[in-house]
């Protein structure tokens, strides 16, 4: 039988490669993005892989947006259908912030949609999870506070460094499921996000972080770990 899989901001970047990947190994995939009308690459997938790909709009900042996702759900999944897979992999960098001109608006959005919408989003998803399920939550080595050596995307970095406490929480708050819960660092990857002189192709991020969820049991969970498998300071 094969799994539900979850994956939010699946229109581009490393979210697009989970979605095929999980495709191709025979997976249901409900790919959540900001815009499905504009999800070119997406929505092809569609074709590709009929009756197994469901797109859905969802806004992870966004309360209402998330519980819309919650509502459509179960008629996605069917009576008993259950997710077995979360991979929450929308994020957002604001580059160029300068010391002196850090704007709160553009704090308070990098903590929306990097650490709040994780939470929130798997929170009110935790009814439909199996037993057992697997979480995992796009993190970045920016998110360490023991790695941290200059002033550099503060908006960024405090909101990966919330993102990662709040994975430890909800490891605590599912553990009695079986529910394993991961805070994952990609690499540097070519991406829009991670711009041209990133070293890791997208593919190989994505299936990396699949085998390291693969792999990962309870004793994990609540563990940061990047896409080797590697675990990494807070
Ligand atoms: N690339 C790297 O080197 C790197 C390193 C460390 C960590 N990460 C993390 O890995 C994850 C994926 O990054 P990426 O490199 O694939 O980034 P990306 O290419 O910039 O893609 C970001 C994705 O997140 C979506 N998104 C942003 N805000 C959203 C919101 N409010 N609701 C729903 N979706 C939203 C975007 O959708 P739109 O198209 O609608 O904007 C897009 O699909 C992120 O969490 C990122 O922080 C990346």
């Amino acid at each position: 039988m094969n799994r539900h899989c979850v994956v939010t901001g699946a229109n581009r970047g490393i979210g697009l490669s989970f979605v095929r990947q999980l495709l191709e190994r025979g997976e249901h995939v409900i790919a959540s993005c900001r815009q499905p009308g504009k999800a070119i690459a997406l929505n092809s997938l569609t074709g590709e892989f009929p009756g197994r790909l469901h797109v859905l709009p969802l806004d992870v900042a966004n309360e209402k947006s998330r519980a819309e996702l919650v509502r459509e759900l179960p008629l996605v999944l069917g009576k008993n259908g259950r997710v077995d897979l979360l991979i929450n992999n929308a994020g957002v960098l604001h580059s160029g912030e300068r010391f002196g001109q850090v704007d709160a608006a553009i704090l308070e959005d990098s903590f929306r949609i990097n650490a709040i919408g994780p939470f929130m989003l798997t929170q009110a998803l935790a009814p439909h999870l199996a037993d057992g399920a697997r979480i995992a939550n796009l993190s970045s080595v920016m998110g360490s506070i023991t790695r941290s050596n200059e002033f550099r995307s503060p908006s960024y970095c405090s909101s990966k460094a919330a993102q990662n406490m709040l994975t430890v929480e909800l490891a605590h708050a599912l553990r009695a499921r079986g529910i394993v819960v991961l805070a994952l660092h990609p690499g540097w990857v070519q991406t829009e996000m991670g711009g041209d002189s990133a070293t890791v192709a997208v593919d190989d991020s994505a299936r990396g972080l699949l085998q390291v969820i693969a792999d990962a049991t309870l004793d994990d969970s609540g563990h940061f770990l990047d896409w080797r498998g590697t675990p990494l300071p807070w």
